[in-house]
């Protein structure tokens, strides 16, 4: 696609948004009050809002490269701190999905680079769960249960967080892991159960 295409595309939406509502930008701009924080992975194929079917203003976005959750990013854990107790939405999800590269990318002995200590949380995550995963024969299903305890790691990650502790006991926020199939457009609910993992990992984690 030309570059100049985009500004030509943003023309068009812009109208068409305005023949709907003549005030949908006016009203965007007084501001936001979204009810999820979506976390996901940067990958193109996995639009938040599109396979939400949510419009602008309805959910809170970050992405980074495997969706994850690490104590250390200054990047996620601001996103997550001001979605949870400033924007005080009630859901937080982290959504995963099939054919993702990054998780590829952590089940093969390859230095590289700078993504080294960032797909060290997916080899983390694996080392977790090798029993389970070295029981499976075929790779491509390994491949589909690493993605999916991956994203149940990164849930658990959450429940660390005073920000999630605290709005959980206040107000019951909710975390939630979801895994997107870019082969059939399915979102799946991988139903974690969350008070349950909460009250198993407490002991060590309570913050709040
Ligand atoms: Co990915």
């Amino acid at each position: 696609m030309k570059i100049q295409n985009v500004f030509k595309n943003n023309e068009a939406w812009v109208k068409e948004k305005l023949s709907i509502d003549p005030h949908y930008f006016e009203n965007l701009s007084k501001g936001q009050s979204p009810e999820f924080l979506y976390i996901g992975c940067s990958d193109s194929r996995v639009t938040a809002e599109d396979i939400m079917g949510v419009q602008p203003g309805e959910v809170f976005v970050h992405r980074n490269i495997a969706n994850l959750v690490n104590n250390v990013d200054l990047n996620v854990m601001s996103v997550l701190n001001y979605a949870v107790r400033h924007l005080k939405v009630q859901h937080v999800v982290v959504c995963g999905h099939y054919y993702c590269g990054g998780v590829k990318a952590a089940m093969q002995s390859a230095d590289l680079g700078i993504l080294n200590p960032w797909l060290r949380n997916i080899r983390d995550v694996y080392r977790l769960h090798a029993a389970e995963l070295n029981a499976i024969a075929d790779e491509d299903a390994r491949y589909n249960r690493l993605i999916e305890l991956n994203v149940q790691e990164q849930c658990v990650n959450l429940i660390k967080t005073a920000a999630v502790q605290q709005a959980h006991k206040e107000r019951g926020l909710l975390v939630h892991g979801w895994v997107f199939d870019v082969k059939t457009g399915k979102l799946i609910d991988l139903k974690i159960d969350f008070p349950k993992i909460m009250a198993s990992i407490m002991e060590i984690y309570r913050i709040v």
